[in-house]
């Protein structure tokens, strides 16, 4: 066998994952592996696992591969999974308990001996075939069993003191889930396990490929009673638009996908098309372009059976500074919605006194355009 002290420290990091996956291998009943299909399954390049396993001694063979179970045999005893190091647990708590339950010890080299809290309520508390001790009682146990790894389970602030004390009572190594960063202890092997951080290497990954979405729109909607069309007709600087908004067929779970014709027989039509993604609570992405009419008519052939266009007249107009748009839905000739988009969440709302509001409805998904295009009903 090899001197550990040649295999380089990335080598060694991998180690556990060789071991687990050729467990899983020999559990599957597979005898032999070539080196291709062991990186397959690691997504890991045939020559780095080639490297990796010359470190200690090529178990390879040329048309042959890997013989699985002398090879995590090997790995094994390097890793020292045969061995039964004495093993405590400092802190009973949640974390402390789901360890000592949820890793199993045995197959890692380690036997578990003890667990320790200084918390008298959980003074002889069984967890798993263990009994919580005291921590006035670590001393005399480390003498007596002479544990040589430590999990450290307990808060922050009481770590490097516990830690210290560990090192006096002759503990070799330390499995520190603390949220404190032990290091500078002579002869003591640290492994500082962060399980956030882990879930941080994820989030990266997540943010690397979703984009941003653009900053929401503050925006307020009102359910009002219809006006006349004499009504429209008296305020100033209205200005009409039509709009068919058709709904699209997505995958599950896939973005709202929508086809938009607006403007007026008179000065023609303008097509979008838009898709709406959430990413993560309360957030979205929106994606929006323009379309042509080939595409417009393309597209209009994915619209959902069970939602029929919207066909609405928007009206534009302004009051005290403030830039309303008021929807008028072919299926209703009752009711109406008035929208306005404002600048910050505190800023107050005119509505003009022509305007007969019957409730704000803003964020109500009763009254969004698709869940209308399903409904045709606006309730008051
Ligand atoms: P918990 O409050 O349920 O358990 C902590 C236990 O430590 C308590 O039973 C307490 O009596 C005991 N304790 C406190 N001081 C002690 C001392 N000087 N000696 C012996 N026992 C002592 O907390 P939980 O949820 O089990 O978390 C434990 C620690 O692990 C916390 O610091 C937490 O922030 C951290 N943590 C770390 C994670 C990681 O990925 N590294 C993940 C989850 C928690």
């Amino acid at each position: 066998m090899p001197k550990n002290d040649r295999i380089s420290v990335s080598v060694i990091k991998r180690l556990p994952r060789y071991y687990r996956f050729l467990g899983e291998l020999s559990q599957q009943g597979i005898e032999r592996i070539s080196s291709r299909e062991l990186s397959d399954r690691m997504k890991l390049t045939a020559s780095q696992i080639r490297q990796d396993l010359n470190c200690f001694g090529g178990f390879g063979q040329q048309g042959y591969g890997y013989n699985v179970a002398e090879l995590r045999g090997e790995i094994g005893r390097i890793l020292g999974v045969d061995r039964q190091f004495g093993t405590i647990i400092i802190g009973a708590g949640n974390l402390g308990r789901a360890i000592a339950m949820h890793i199993n010890f045995d197959t890692r080299g380690c036997r578990l001996t003890g667990v320790f809290d200084i918390d008298p309520a959980l003074e002889g508390r069984k967890v798993g075939e263990l009994t919580v001790l005291p921590m006035t009682a670590l001393e005399e146990f480390c003498r007596r069993e002479c544990p040589l790894a430590a999990v450290l389970c307990i808060p922050k602030s009481e770590t490097q003191q516990v830690a210290d004390q560990l090192t006096r009572l002759g503990i070799k190594a330390i499995w520190n889930f603390s949220h404190y960063d032990l290091s500078g202890y002579e002869g003591m092997i640290v492994e500082n396990v962060h399980l956030g951080d882990s879930l941080l290497t994820l989030t990266y990954g997540l943010n690397s490929l979703i984009p941003r979405s653009e900053p929401h729109e503050i925006e307020r909607k009102y359910l009002i009673f219809r006006p006349t069309e004499d009504e429209l007709a008296a305020i100033e600087g209205i200005k009409r638009t039509d709009i068919v908004q058709t709904y699209l067929s997505a995958p599950e779970n896939g973005p709202m996908r929508r086809v938009r014709k607006r403007g007026t027989e008179a000065d023609g039509w303008t097509y979008t098309y838009t898709e709406k993604t959430h990413v993560s609570f309360g957030d979205r992405i929106e994606i929006e372009r323009e379309i042509d009419v080939d595409e417009y008519d393309r597209l209009i052939k994915e619209s959902l059976p069970d939602r029929p266009p919207i066909i609405k007249s928007r009206y534009v107009f302004t009051y005290k500074d403030q830039v309303f748009e008021l929807d008028i839905y072919d299926f209703s000739d009752e009711y109406a919605t008035l929208e306005i988009e404002l600048e910050s969440i505190d800023d107050e709302v005119f509505l003009p006194p022509y305007i007969k509001l019957i409730r704000d409805v803003t964020g109500d998904r009763l009254y969004s355009n698709s869940e209308l295009a399903r409904t045709r009903l606006l309730i008051p």
